[in-house]
C-alpha cells in the first residue's frame, strides 16, 4: 500500500474516532452541566462552537432551506421613490446619534421611509447569483423580513406593510390604524405609536438554521442589531429622531404582523419619528 493511501485511511480513521467520540460521549458529559444552567446560560452554552459541535453538526439533519423571499401576491403594492439621498459625513452621524423617545407631529415623506428602509434591509450587490443587502449577514442567508406600522407618513394611508426587498416596493398587510396597539404591544413604550413610523424586524429562523443548526439562532439576534445600528444612523442623517426597542410582548407583536412566533418571530422593533 502507498504512502498516500496509508495516510488517507489514517485521516479517515481518526475523523472516524472523534466523530464517534463527539457525537456519542461528549454530549453525555454535557448532560451533567443541564440542571445547573439557567435557560440563557444553556442556550449560550448550547449554541457554543466546539469541535464536537462542529463534527457533529455534519450528522445531524438540519431544516429545509425556506424561500428566500416572502411575498404577498394579493396585496395593495406600493412603489417607493428610489433611494438617492446623500446627508452627513457617517462620522457626524455615529456622534450625533441617540436613542429618541419623543417626536413631532410632522409626518416622515415617502423619499425618507425609502431611505430608512434601504438602510434597514436593501440590495446593494450582487455576488455570483446572490443579491446582497446593506446589513451584513451570516452566510448571506438575510433570515430577516422587514415590516412596518405606519402611524403618520406623508401619502401613504395608516397600515402594516411588508417590505419587498427586490423591488424596493410596500405591500400591505393591514389597513388601519395600528398605533394603540403597537404600544401596548410594546408593553406601552408611547415611542412606539407616536413614531412616525415602528419597523418590526422578523426573522424566519430556518433560512439560517438549515446552514448553522442552533447556532444560527445567535446570528438572527446579532443580525438584528446591525440592521437596527443602520436605521439609527440612517435617520441622524436625515434628521430625525429613532429608537430600537427589545422589551414587547411577542405574541402581541407576532400576531399584529401574521406571523407564527415559531418558524417565523419578530425580533426587535425600531420607531423613527420627525423631531
Ligand atoms: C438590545 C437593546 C434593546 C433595547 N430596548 C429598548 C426598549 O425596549 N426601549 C427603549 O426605550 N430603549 C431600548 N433600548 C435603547 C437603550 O435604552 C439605549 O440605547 C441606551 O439607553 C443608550 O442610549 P443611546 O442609544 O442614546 O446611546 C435598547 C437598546 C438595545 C441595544
Amino acid at each position: 500500500m502507498g504512502i498516500r493511501k496509508k495516510m488517507g485511511k489514517f485521516v479517515s480513521a481518526t475523523v472516524m474516532l472523534a466523530v464517534v467520540a463527539s457525537v456519542c460521549v461528549l454530549p453525555a458529559q454535557e448532560k451533567k452541566y443541564e440542571k445547573k444552567l439557567s435557560i440563557g446560560e444553556r442556550f449560550h452554552h448550547e449554541t457554543s462552537s466546539t469541535w464536537r459541535g462542529v463534527l457533529g453538526d455534519m450528522f445531524r439533519t438540519k431544516p429545509k432551506k425556506p424561500p428566500q423571499y416572502k411575498t404577498y401576491p394579493s396585496s395593495k403594492k406600493i412603489e417607493l421613490p428610489k433611494p438617492k439621498y446623500r446627508g452627513m459625513v457617517l462620522e457626524e452621524a455615529i456622534e450625533k446619534r441617540r436613542s429618541i423617545r419623543n417626536y413631532s407631529k410632522q409626518a416622515i415623506s415617502m423619499a425618507q421611509l425609502s431611505q430608512l428602509l434601504f438602510a434597514a434591509q436593501g440590495v446593494t450587490g450582487k455576488m455570483y447569483d446572490r443579491v446582497l443587502r446593506s446589513a451584513p449577514s451570516a452566510g448571506a442567508l438575510y433570515p430577516f423580513e422587514i415590516y412596518i406600522v405606519v402611524n403618520n407618513v406623508q401619502d401613504l394611508p395608516q397600515g402594516i406593510y411588508h417590505y419587498s426587498v427586490l423591488d424596493h416596493g410596500l405591500e400591505l398587510v393591514k389597513a388601519g390604524d395600528f398605533s394603540g396597539k403597537i404600544t401596548d404591544a410594546g408593553l406601552k413604550q408611547e415611542m412606539l405609536g407616536d413614531a412616525g413610523v415602528t419597523f418590526v424586524l422578523s426573522a424566519i429562523f430556518d433560512r439560517v438554521r438549515c446552514k448553522f443548526g442552533e447556532r444560527g439562532f445567535r446570528y438572527v439576534y446579532i443580525e438584528a442589531g446591525h440592521i437596527s445600528q443602520n436605521i439609527y444612523l440612517q435617520a441622524v442623517s436625515l434628521g430625525q429622531g429613532s429608537v430600537c426597542a427589545g422589551v414587547f410582548l411577542d405574541e402581541k407583536v407576532n400576531q399584529l404582523i401574521g406571523v407564527d412566533g415559531s418558524k417565523e418571530a419578530a425580533i426587535y422593533l425600531h420607531a423613527v419619528g420627525s423631531l
